[in-house]
């Protein structure tokens, strides 16, 4: 017999869906270390994902969610390409609206307790940051608008079931603003960040933990659960350059507005998204500072991007 398998949610099924993603990435292993036993979906099949399934397909949704039967199902699979959703919404109807509502609608007819991921894009940043769980929402892309018929979807279907706004992830290997930050630093030996655009930088190891908090707590209704605090682009970037060993200033601020005539993008984003973390705050969870979920974080990215430096050394390389 073995003992070794304590925790919060143990004996519990947990299905997380979008397993194969940034934040999935993170949170199959948090909610492994909670106890429970995780199921992985993800859109294709591959190593670490024990179920594949088109979310947006209904039947195949259902059947598939109704097939696991779980306690808890956290839901962060998404469409997240903003400005291709701008081009063609249909692909934020199909893969953030539609296919969440069958998330709930399986979770719901399962008897299973859902928190599913949402944004702060669903805010529209001209004046009411940092918005608490209360704030109207306004979306100003479509994006947004899909994620926000996505939130709908889930508290119409059962108001017990959670949604957990976050925003800025960064984390793992895949594409995130950090990454690119350094990549383009090693690269080209300096970069241009817009700094009149704000929000909440959040580190998805730090998501990850407090969704499987609140996956103990079953809070419901809207949440916030981002890094506290709030930061430019241009200083999050700063922020990066200087712990991964770089000379700061060699990160260059602009506007938006320079911005956007050298790099035009089709999705507005909002001008400051930042989101304060009320209600999941009230139930005892919270997420630390940002700037110190980054200094936890740029020592991997260095690792990665930059093999056989450390942060000190960096600057002796490249950093000037
Ligand atoms: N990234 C951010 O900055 C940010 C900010 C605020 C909120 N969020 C929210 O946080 C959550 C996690 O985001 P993330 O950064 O982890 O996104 P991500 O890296 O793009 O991961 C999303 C995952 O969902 C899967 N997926 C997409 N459509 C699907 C479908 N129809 N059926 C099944 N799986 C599908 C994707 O599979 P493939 O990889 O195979 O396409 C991907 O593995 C999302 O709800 C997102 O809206 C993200």
């Amino acid at each position: 017999m073995s003992f070794d398998r304590v925790g919060p949610l143990l004996g519990q099924r947990v299905l997380v869906t979008g397993a194969g993603g940034q934040l999935g990435r993170y949170l199959v292993p948090a909610v492994r270390r909670s106890g429970a036993t995780v199921i992985a979906l993800g859109l294709r099949a591959a190593a670490g994902i024990d179920v594949a399934v088109d979310l947006a397909d209904r039947e195949a949704a259902v059947n598939a969610i109704s097939s696991v039967s779980p306690d808890v199902v956290i839901h962060a699979a998404a469409c997240t390409d903003v400005d291709g959703i701008e081009r063609d919404p249909h692909r934020g109807d199909s893969g953030n609206a539609w296919a969440t509502r069958n998330v709930a609608d399986a979770t719901s007819d399962s008897r299973g307790y859902l928190i599913a991921v949402g944004t702060d894009m669903v805010f529209p940043g001209d004046g009411g940051a940092p918005y608490a769980e209360d704030a109207p929402p306004a979306p100003i892309s479509a994006y947004g608008r899909s994620k926000l018929e996505a939130e709908t979807a889930v508290l119409e279907t059962d108001p017990a079931f959670a949604v957990a706004r976050t925003a800025w992830l960064y984390g793992g290997s895949g594409k995130h603003f950090p990454r690119t930050v350094l990549s383009v630093l090693r690269d080209r030996g300096g970069i241009d960040v817009v700094d009149d655009e704000r929000g909440s930088p959040t580190y998805a190891a730090d998501l990850a933990d407090a969704l499987v908090q609140l996956a103990v707590t079953r809070g419901c209704g809207v949440f916030h659960l981002v890094n506290e605090g709030s930061a430019s682009r241009f200083t999050l970037a700063r922020e990066t350059a200087r712990l991964a060993g770089f000379n700061p200033d060699l990160v260059r601020p602009i506007s938006t507005e320079e911005f956007l005539k050298r790099y035009p993008l089709p999705a507005r984003r909002p001008a400051d998204s930042t989101l304060r973390n009320m209600r999941a705050a009230a139930l005892g969870i919270s997420l630390r500072d940002w700037r110190e979920a980054v200094k936890r974080y740029v020592p991997h990215l260095v690792a990665d991007l930059l093999p056989g430096t450390t942060a000190a050394s960096t600057t002796a390389m490249g950093g000037r």
